[in-house]
């Protein structure tokens, strides 16, 4: 694992959006596994101000996102699909089609899964997956669990990931309680990981992810065994727990 560290939030947007357009200008096609929640926004703006200023080109990349609520519209301001377009995908010259992301309003929830899982393999394995942190450990939508996810499922949230959602909701009641989401073994295959972290209310949970046991109790603790992840974090997360690997 290598850590950057970044002074403030702009600067691990920064180094992300560096690491993000190395990979770009390598592979024009590239695949690019891509995160909602609040963290990655910087990542999106400093990508698409790139793109204005005429030195990023997305139109043969292809994009596969982690996850989608169940029983939102992609025109529910607060889907995911809703999420990418308006941070990302509407301010870029990306193909619509080749953008990827769980149907959130297949009731069928195997077939939402196996729909997800096939279009994952079409795709092909991301050359970079960007990973947001959960409160509790999670990555995805992927919950402290007895055993380590596989492909794309259904998930049941927890009640620390519905509260920590319900700030982008009118209200509790809103908030879905269910959410399809990649499986972590869908994401171990991806080439590079990078986990963007920031704040120090994440800076225990990390710390567990990457020092404690790899334990399905903290989903991200899997990341331990990818052979090619990359933290980004400001300070207050990696608060000193990080010190000898950064980089
Ligand atoms: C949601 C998303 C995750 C994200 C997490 C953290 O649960 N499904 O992909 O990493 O929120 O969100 P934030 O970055 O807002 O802390």
């Amino acid at each position: 694992m290598k850590v950057y560290q970044g002074e403030d939030y702009e600067e691990v947007s920064r180094i992300v959006a560096d690491l993000i357009e190395e990979e770009m200008k390598k592979k024009p096609d590239c695949v690019l596994g891509l995160a909602t929640g609040s963290t990655p926004i910087g990542t999106y703006e400093e990508l698409i101000r790139r793109y204005d200023a005429g030195e990023l080109d997305f139109s043969q990349v292809q994009t596969v996102n982690l996850d989608e609520y169940c029983g939102l519209d992609p025109e529910n301001d607060q889907s995911y699909r809703y999420f990418m377009n308006q941070h990302l995908f509407c301010h870029i010259n990306i193909a619509m089609e080749n953008t990827h992301i769980p149907d959130g309003l297949e009731t069928d929830e195997e077939k939402a899964c196996g729909d997800y899982e096939r279009c994952l393999d079409l795709v092909g394995a991301p050359d970079i997956q960007i990973l947001g942190l959960g409160l509790n450990g999670h990555i995805g939508f992927n919950e402290p669990a007895n055993q380590f996810s596989q492909e794309t499922n259904c998930v049941d949230l927890t009640e620390s990931t519905i509260t920590a959602n319900a700030r982008f909701f009118a209200s509790m009641d809103e908030v879905p309680k269910k959410a399809y989401t990649m499986g972590i073994g869908s994401i171990m295959k991806a080439k590079k990981i990078i986990l963007i972290v920031t704040g120090e209310k994440k800076s225990d949970i990390l710390n567990a992810a990457f020092h404690g046991e790899v334990t399905p109790h903290v989903p991200a603790s899997i990341l331990q065994q990818h052979p090619d992840v990359i933290l980004v974090g400001d300070k207050e997360a990696l608060a000193g727990h990080f010190r000898k690997d950064v980089a």
